[in-house]
């Protein structure tokens, strides 16, 4: 037993803290589909303020506070849902996009101000029915923010990004 965490602890100091797994095996694709949602229905502040945000527990109530799934496997999930809900916590989703602190970001002049889609920085979420492992590689590095600026005709200045 204390041989086998010890090895855990290795071994996550290799590499663990990279792979980020969900509370739940959330799906997209129903969501915006089958349920017809909009992106904005729960990550609701992605055309109002810097950071998207993760839905509060209180969104999925909407629809699961009392039916039963259709699907017998996901009924532990709805009952975690219902307990979130009960104690009052959030479901402790994990944020695979992150950038360093040096820079900043705001999805409002992206979204709401630039008018672009969420596709073009995360890909088509849309389709997915598994949370994502891990982020567009792309979307997080200096290079891609400047040359989608460069295309658009956006001034790149330092101070700009680096607050
Ligand atoms: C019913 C609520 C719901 C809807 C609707 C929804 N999402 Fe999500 N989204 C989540 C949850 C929950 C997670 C975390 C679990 C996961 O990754 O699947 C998440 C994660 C994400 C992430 C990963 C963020 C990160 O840092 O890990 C992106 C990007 C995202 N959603 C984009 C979208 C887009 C684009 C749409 C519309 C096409 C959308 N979402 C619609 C609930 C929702
Ligand atoms: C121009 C590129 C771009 C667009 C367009 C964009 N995002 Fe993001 N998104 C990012 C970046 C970069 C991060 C990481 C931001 C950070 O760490 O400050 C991020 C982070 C996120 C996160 C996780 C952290 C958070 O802010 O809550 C979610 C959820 C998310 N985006 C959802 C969306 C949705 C939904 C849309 C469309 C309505 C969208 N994004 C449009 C680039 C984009
Ligand atoms: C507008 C209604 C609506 C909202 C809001 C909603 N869901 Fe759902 N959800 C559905 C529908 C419809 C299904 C598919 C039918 C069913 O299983 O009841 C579903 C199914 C699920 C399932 C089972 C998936 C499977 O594999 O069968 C899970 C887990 C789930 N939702 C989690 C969530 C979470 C977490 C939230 C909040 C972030 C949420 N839902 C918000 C309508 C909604
Ligand atoms: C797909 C295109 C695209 C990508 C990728 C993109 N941006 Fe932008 N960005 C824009 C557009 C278009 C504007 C101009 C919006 C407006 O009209 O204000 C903008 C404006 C900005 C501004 C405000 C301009 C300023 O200098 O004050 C900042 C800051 C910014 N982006 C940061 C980033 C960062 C950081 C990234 C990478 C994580 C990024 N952007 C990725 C298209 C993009
Ligand atoms: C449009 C946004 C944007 C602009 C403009 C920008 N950067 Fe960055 N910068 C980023 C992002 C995002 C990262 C983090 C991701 C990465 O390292 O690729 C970063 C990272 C860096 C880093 C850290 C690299 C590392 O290895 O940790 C340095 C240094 C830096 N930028 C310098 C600059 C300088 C100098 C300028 C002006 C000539 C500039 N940046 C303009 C977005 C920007």
């Amino acid at each position: 037993m204390r041989r086998a965490s010890w090895l855990v602890l290795v071994l996550c100091a290799a590499g663990c803290g990279n792979a980020k797994v969900q509370p739940m095996p959330f799906n997209h694709k129903l969501h915006v589909t089958k349920a017809e949602l909009q992106c904005d229905s729960c990550h609701e502040n992605v055309a109002e303020g810097a950071v998207a945000g993760f839905p509060r527990v209180r969104v999925c109530m909407r629809c699961h506070k009392n039916e039963e799934p259709a699907n017998p496997a996901a009924v532990p999930y709805i009952e975690d849902i219902r307990r979130h809900a009960k104690e009052g916590t959030d479901i402790p989703w994990q944020r695979l996009y992150v950038l360093p602190r040096h820079v900043y970001f705001s999805h409002r002049r992206h979204t709401e101000i630039a008018g672009l889609e969420c596709k073009e920085c995360h890909g088509d979420m849309a389709e997915l029915e598994a949370p994502p492992s891990e982020p567009v590689a792309k979307t997080l590095t200096m290079t891609n923010c400047l040359a989608c600026h460069v295309e658009r005709k956006v001034l790149n200045d330092c101070a700009g990004c680096h607050r």
